[in-house]
């Protein structure tokens, strides 16, 4: 077909996409450079945004007498079918024809006629995009937080049936203080309910309306952009057209929020992974998320923690396409801006997946049998326990009685220093040094030192708010448990 043919078809229906715009194209598209240009391919998932944002658009348009009732009326029938069609598998995506909006829109053509043609009255794809995109993100945005909930009540349960199990806790991965088990799976979930505090913030900035900013400048017909939102269930209108056309900055910092939410999860796959492994023996995960060895017929891998481990890079580097995606355009609207969409998409994915598989393989399924949840981590407390009596994790705790007895800190810590000295020459712990041999590096020492000593005294004594004694993680379990049934 010649150029002209395809001008003149374009009175009728949209074909291809040459036609959406005018007659001033002298020549067709290569394939090449359709393929290049298009993005309908990964862009249709934002159909039932764009069906949403349309209908919003010519309600108002008809409210306000810019397109007839009888208009409105062919469009909503128009795009119910449409809607049926993507349904059902049966609508025919066209390269030809760009992207998801010049899709429906042309198709809507082809049912309903003039109506159609009216639709993008007062309208342009640049604001049409930045509507789907919103629309479509804030609905993610409500998934994910509650996958989050989900989440931190998997953690929250595991931390409920262990707060008296104790393991080392490290820094610089060296075995530093005793900690409840239960005290460190809520560690996660305060990381997990900031992430859900992110979440929502963002979502306030996402759920604003770009429509009626038009192509750049707004547009000449009386359009009631407040209506289109408020129909659209929005929070406010962007306020400049030229800002509400061309700005992803949303998408960035929900990106950005994404790509925090999956380093938390990295640094848990870490420890899942440290804890699974046969020299630290902690954990058990359910051998559904993990995978055998073609060769070592022993191997359990962890290829759950490790992927999502993994993913975190990839959701980062996400954040980073993103981010210099938006860097050095001028306004308003640029074509740089349909890449958006695949780094945002694979970011919802990865991290919805990610999310739903670990609330699952931290706190398991609920058995509709008992009601109650199975097959989640197992704790080997032993395991813990042994360790944290490896690597006098409680030499801080000899230190503060010593203090107690009335030694300034920094004597008691080098007196201490000399204590655990001596127990690694002998190869013992600190407690089983005799009371003899304790006193003579301090005749404060008394028998009452070898409770001071234990984990369970190392742990009650940490009763501060946020401590690690059990009374403590058993009232941040009652609050966040308040919180989580809300
Ligand atoms: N597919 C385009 C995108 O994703 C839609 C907007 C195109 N606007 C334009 N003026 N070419 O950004």
């Amino acid at each position: 077909m010649s150029a002209n043919q395809t001008t003149s078809a374009s009175h009728n229906q949209l074909e291809t996409k040459a036609e959406a715009w005018s007659a001033l194209f002298e020549e067709p598209m290569s394939d090449l450079v359709k393929r290049y240009t298009s993005s309908v391919f990964f862009d249709q998932r934002m159909w039932k945004a764009d069906i949403t944002g349309s209908l919003a658009h010519a309600e108002m348009l008809a409210a306000q007498g810019v397109i007839g009732q009888d208009d409105y009326a062919a469009i909503q029938k128009g795009m119910a079918q449409i809607q049926s069609e993507i349904e059902a598998g049966q609508f025919e995506w066209k390269l030809d024809l760009e992207d998801v909006h010049l899709n429906i829109e042309a198709r809507l053509t082809a049912l309903v006629g003039d109506a159609g043609k009216r639709l993008h009255t007062g309208r342009s794809r640049n604001d049409q995009v930045a509507t789907d995109v919103r629309l479509w993100l804030r609905d993610e945005i409500d998934l994910i937080a509650g996958l989050l909930k989900e989440l931190q009540l998997s953690l929250v349960d595991v931390a409920g049936k262990n707060v008296d199990v104790i393991l080392p806790g490290f820094t610089h991965l060296q075995v530093a203080q005793p900690v409840s088990f239960g005290h460190h799976m809520l560690a996660y979930v305060e990381m997990f309910k900031r992430d859900a505090e992110r979440m929502l913030d963002v979502r306030r900035r996402v759920n604003v309306l770009p429509l009626g900013s038009a192509a750049l400048a707004g547009t000449t017909y009386p359009l009631d952009r407040e209506r289109v939102a408020r129909t659209l269930g929005m929070d406010g209108v962007c306020q400049n057209s030229l800002d509400g056309v061309s700005d992803r900055d949303f998408a960035i910092e929900f990106t950005a929020a994404a790509s925090l939410c999956m380093v938390h999860v990295s640094r848990l796959s870490e420890e899942l992974i440290i804890w699974m492994s046969q020299n630290f023996g902690f954990i058990k995960i359910a051998d559904r998320f993990t995978t055998g060895s073609s060769i070592m017929p022993q191997k359990k891998n962890p290829d759950v923690p490790e992927l999502a481990r993994g993913k975190t890079g990839r959701v980062v580097g996400h954040l980073m396409g993103l981010i210099t995606l938006m860097k050095g355009q001028p306004l308003a609207y640029n074509k740089d801006n349909q890449e958006d969409k695949e780094p945002l998409f694979d970011t919802v994915d990865t991290l919805k997946d990610t999310l739903r598989i670990f609330a699952e393989m931290i706190g398991g399924q609920v058995n509709p049998a008992t009601g109650a949840k199975e097959g989640g981590i197992t704790v080997n407390a032993e395991a813990m326990r042994a360790a944290a009596l490896k690597g006098y994790a409680t030499a801080t705790d000899l230190a503060d009685y010593l203090v107690k007895k009335g030694l300034p800190f920094r004597d008691a810590h080098e007196t201490v220093a000399h204590a655990v000295k001596l127990a690694t020459l002998k190869g013992v712990d600190l407690t089983e040094l005799p009371l003899a041999e304790l006193q003579a590096f301090n005749p404060h020492i008394e028998a009452d030192v070898f409770e001071a000593l234990s984990l369970e005294g190392s742990l009650n004594a940490r009763n501060t708010l946020g401590g690690t004694a059990p009374a403590q993680v058993r009232a941040q379990l009652a609050a966040h448990l308040k919180r989580l049934a809300d």
